[in-house]
C-alpha cells in the first residue's frame, strides 16, 4: 500500500485550488512540449495534490492545442497515482440539466488530428480501453459530490469534438443517435494518454448547456457557458476537497497501474 498522489485537471472555470497546504507553482518540464502550465503542488489532508490548469491560467489554450501529451506527462513526473479531471460539458439528454455534475464512464473520440498516443515509432504499444475510466475513483467523485450538496448522475457516453466551435444542429442530433449524453472538447485524447501512462483515470463533467439539439432551447452560446461555469465552480472545489480528505489512508494497486503489461507488441530486443 502506498501514498495517494492526486493530479487533478482542472477545467474552464477552474484555475487553481484554495483548500491546498503547502500550495506552490511548480515548472515541470516534459520531453512531448510544454504542459499547460507550472503544476500548482500541495497537500490536501493526508493527500498529496498535483493541479494543472488545462487551458492554462488566464485560459490561454484553445481546446485543439491542448498538448496533453505533455500534461499528462508532467502529472505522471511529477509524482501522480491517479488523476482526477473535471470539465464544462453540454449535455445531450434530457435527463442530465445545466448544473448537474456527471461521472463520466465512456468516450467517443471525434477529435481530428491531435496527437493521441506516447507509442508509435519504433515501439508500439496497444492499451485497452474498453474500459476507458477508473471505476473507484469515479464513484468516489460521485460520493464527494454528493457529500458536498451537490447532484451526481453516475455513468455517460462523453463526445469529444474537435471545436473550437459548438456543433451544428445536425451534428448535435447525429451524437445523440450513437448515444452520446454529453460532448467536450477535451476529454479526448486526454482519458487515452493517462490509460498509456498507467494513470487511473476519471472525468467528473459539469454540465453548463443543452448544446442546440434541443428545438425549445436557445442554443448554447459561450455567455450561457461562462455563467453556468462560474456557478458550479464553487460547489468544484468544494467537491476536490471532499474527494481528496475522504480517501482511504493508504492507497491499494490498481490493474490501471500495469495497463501496458500485456499491451506493448514490439519485440524486446527492438526497443529503442
Ligand atoms: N463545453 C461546454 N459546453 C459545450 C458544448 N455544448 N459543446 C462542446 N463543448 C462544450
Amino acid at each position: 500500500m502506498s501514498e495517494w498522489t492526486i493530479g487533478i485537471i482542472g477545467g474552464s472555470g477552474l484555475y487553481a485550488i484554495d483548500a491546498l497546504e503547502e500550495a506552490q507553482w511548480i515548472p515541470v518540464q516534459s520531453p512531448w512540449g510544454e504542459p499547460s502550465d507550472e503544476i500548482l503542488c500541495g497537500r490536501i489532508g493526508h493527500v498529496r495534490v498535483r493541479f494543472l490548469p488545462r487551458h492554462g491560467r488566464g485560459h490561454r489554450i484553445a481546446p485543439s492545442t491542448i498538448n496533453a501529451r505533455a500534461n499528462i506527462d508532467a502529472l505522471k513526473r511529477a509524482g501522480c497515482t491517479d488523476i482526477l479531471a473535471i470539465s464544462a460539458v453540454g449535455s445531450l439528454s434530457e435527463e442530465l440539466a445545466p448544473g448537474r455534475f456527471v461521472a463520466v464512464d465512456q468516450f467517443i473520440d471525434n477529435t481530428k488530428g491531435r496527437a493521441s498516443s506516447f507509442f508509435g515509432d519504433g515501439f508500439v504499444a496497444h492499451v485497452s480501453m474498453a474500459d476507458p475510466v477508473c471505476q473507484r475513483l469515479s464513484k468516489h467523485a460521485a460520493r464527494s459530490v454528493a457529500m458536498a450538496g451537490g447532484e451526481c448522475a453516475e455513468g455517460a457516453t462523453y463526445l469529444a469534438m474537435e471545436g473550437p466551435q459548438f456543433s451544428t444542429r445536425a451534428e448535435s442530433r447525429l451524437y445523440r443517435h450513437w448515444g452520446a449524453e454529453l460532448i467536450g472538447m477535451t476529454g479526448m485524447p486526454e482519458a487515452k494518454l493517462a490509460r498509456e501512462a498507467e494513470l487511473p483515470y476519471a472525468l467528473l463533467a459539469m454540465v453548463t448547456d443543452w448544446d442546440c439539439w434541443r428545438e425549445e432551447t436557445e442554443a448554447v452560446d459561450l455567455a450561457q457557458v461562462v455563467e453556468q461555469m462560474q456557478r458550479n465552480a464553487k460547489l468544484a472545489r468544494e467537491v476536490i476537497e471532499t474527494f481528496c480528505k475522504n480517501l482511504p489512508k493508504k492507497r491499494t494497486p490498481s490493474p490501471i497501474d500495469q495497463a501496458l503489461s500485456d499491451a506493448v507488441i514490439t519485440a524486446p530486443d527492438r526497443h529503442d
